[in-house]
């Protein structure tokens, strides 16, 4: 990696609370108009990362650089070149759009006779441009969403940090916020974005799966699933579908064997050689089968199959 490219670093990151370790050894590199994402359940330390980074907790240990600064000893530089939408970023409910939008570019230091601009700009790219004068209690949560968005674009920040933008937000806001995050980091802004959908997180250049504040796996998405996935997936079409999952977890024939929508995905090494077996023992229990195809694992097989490894072997 270019040093001259590299937007953001950490290194060897950790953060304790008491003897608990929400972030333990972290390190990664996010490049210049790159999308990053964090990938891990409930708990795992994305937020209290996002908050070392942005100096707003310091690190028990290690330590990081956002746009050149240090996340330590030059906080004040880098949360003036940031945007910031944060789990519970804080809307006037009270206020209209407009009003929300000048106070946080306010906040951001941009002038008053800038602000009827920047609304301009930014609010039509969050489909709000029509919405200027509605109080934001009268907003759905969606438009919220997009406007924290667009509160956070005002000072037009290098580096934007998301985190769980789309958490229960429609499918029609989820897809304009990604629309708007493509066409940002197109024009060279920085994103770190957090997420627990998997379907978002093939929309990511490179994602980082978080497990326990550890960071289990790395890469694009397309590497994860070609390379970094040693096992491959079976798809399995069949009726009834409960006793199927009985039957071939108590066969032991795959590393993990789950639900996924209307079919099980049975994984592990050289399933493709195993579609016969599959096929008999279902039949021998009375189980119609419809389809069986191995198929590329989604990234949400390669976490599963990560973190049973990672419990198993602590590691
Ligand atoms: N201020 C705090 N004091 C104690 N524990 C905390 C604090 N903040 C976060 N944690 C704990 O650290 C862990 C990671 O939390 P968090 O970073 O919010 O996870 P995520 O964003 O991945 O859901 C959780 O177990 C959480 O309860
Ligand atoms: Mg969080």
């Amino acid at each position: 990696m270019n040093e001259n490219s590299i937007s953001l670093s950490t290194q060897h990151l950790v953060k304790r609370f008491e003897h608990f370790i929400a972030v333990d050894d972290i390190s990664f590199a996010v490049q210049r108009g790159e999308i990053y994402g964090l990938l891990g359940p409930n708990g795992a330390g994305k937020t209290t990362t996002i908050r070392m980074l942005l100096g707003l907790l310091a690190p028990s240990a290690g330590t990081g650089t956002v746009l050149g600064f240090d996340i330590v000893r030059h906080a004040e530089a880098i949360r003036q070149r940031v945007g910031y939408v944060s789990q519970k970023f804080a809307l006037y409910a009270d206020l209209t759009v407009a009003e929300n939008f000048n106070f946080y570019a306010g906040v951001y230091g941009v002038p008053r006779r800038a602000l009827a601009d920047k609304r301009r700009d930014i609010l039509p790219s969050v489909g709000l441009a029509a919405e200027e004068n509605t109080r934001v209690k009268n907003l759905a949560g969606g438009s919220r969403q997009r406007l924290a968005l667009a509160c956070a674009l005002a000072h037009q920040p290098a580096f934007l940090f998301l985190d769980e933008p789309t958490a229960g937000v429609d499918p029609l806001s989820r897809r304009m916020l990604w629309d708007l995050v493509y066409d940002l980091a197109e024009r060279g802004t920085t994103i770190l974005v957090t997420t627990h959908y998997m379907d978002e997180a093939e929309n990511c250049n490179r994602i980082a799966f978080i497990y326990r504040g550890k960071l289990v796996a790395e890469g694009s998405p397309h590497a994860m699933k070609t390379e970094q996935m040693r096992a491959a997936v079976l798809e399995i079409d069949c009726d009834p579908i409960e006793p199927a999952l009985g039957v071939l977890r108590a066969a032991h024939l795959f590393d993990e064997v789950a639900l996924y929508g209307a079919q099980i995905h049975a994984i592990g090494e050289a399933a493709g050689e195993k579609i016969p077996r599959v096929r008999e023992l279902l039949l021998a229990n009375q189980i119609a089968v419809k389809d069986i195809t191995a198929i590329l694992p989604s990234l949400e097989d390669v976490f599963i199959t990560r973190l049973r490894s990672v419990d198993a072997n602590g590691a």
